[in-house]
């Protein structure tokens, strides 16, 4: 498979060995994780890390996991992962997180429709879809910019920092 994949100003790079301290700064950040969960223990971050080092293909459970750099300056900008939700129907759920210093440039945005266009060329998906909280409206601005519908709200279906948050379900059709 390939593993570099270019846009107008990122490249993307599957997950490697030498990833290891931007993924463990990124999952221990509570900033980053606060409207996706808890900060995660080293231990736990180097499970996740080390399951997603392995080769990918649809039948895999683990995330393929990209990190994003600026093509231009090679600063690390954050990462985006997609994971096979049905294989059957080809549909592939999308995560992504952009440091503190890289946010507000469209980076995710742009990110999210590369790798939407690289997984339907590369592996077939037809549907994509994503999860987030209600009040996250950077996120949701960012998957609405990427073309995806919502589909529902489901009140109070996961706890964030021992609160209870409504999660909005999107979903594109390729
Ligand atoms: C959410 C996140 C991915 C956005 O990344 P980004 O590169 O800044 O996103 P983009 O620049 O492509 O787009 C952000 C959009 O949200 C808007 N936005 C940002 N903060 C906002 C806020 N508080 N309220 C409403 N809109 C907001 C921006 O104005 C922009 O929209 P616009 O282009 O119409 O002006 C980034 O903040 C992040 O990684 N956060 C931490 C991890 C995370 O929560 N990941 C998502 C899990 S669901």
């Amino acid at each position: 498979m390939n593993t570099q994949i270019l846009s107008a100003r990122l490249t993307l790079t599957k997950v490697a060995l030498h990833d290891w301290e931007l993924i463990r700064s990124i999952y221990s950040n509570p900033t980053l994780m606060e409207h996706i969960g808890a900060t995660m223990s080293e231990e736990d971050i180097r499970r996740n890390f080390e399951k997603e080092l392995a080769p990918w293909s649809l039948d895999s459970t683990h995330w393929l996991t990209w990190i994003i750099r600026e093509t231009d300056s090679g600063n690390d900008v954050g990462l985006i992962s997609i994971c096979t939700r049905n294989r059957e129907h080809l549909t592939a759920e999308v995560g992504f997180i952009i440091l503190e210093g890289s946010k507000g440039k469209g980076y995710a945005t742009e990110a999210i429709r590369r790798v939407f266009d690289f997984a339907v060329d590369t592996f077939g998906f037809n549907k994509f879809t994503a999860v987030c909280s209600e009040e996250h409206a950077a996120s949701r601005r960012v998957l609405e910019k990427a073309g995806m519908k919502l589909d529902k709200i489901m009140p109070e279906s996961t706890e964030i920092a021992g609160k209870m948050v409504n999660d909005c379900f999107y979903s594109l059709e390729s």
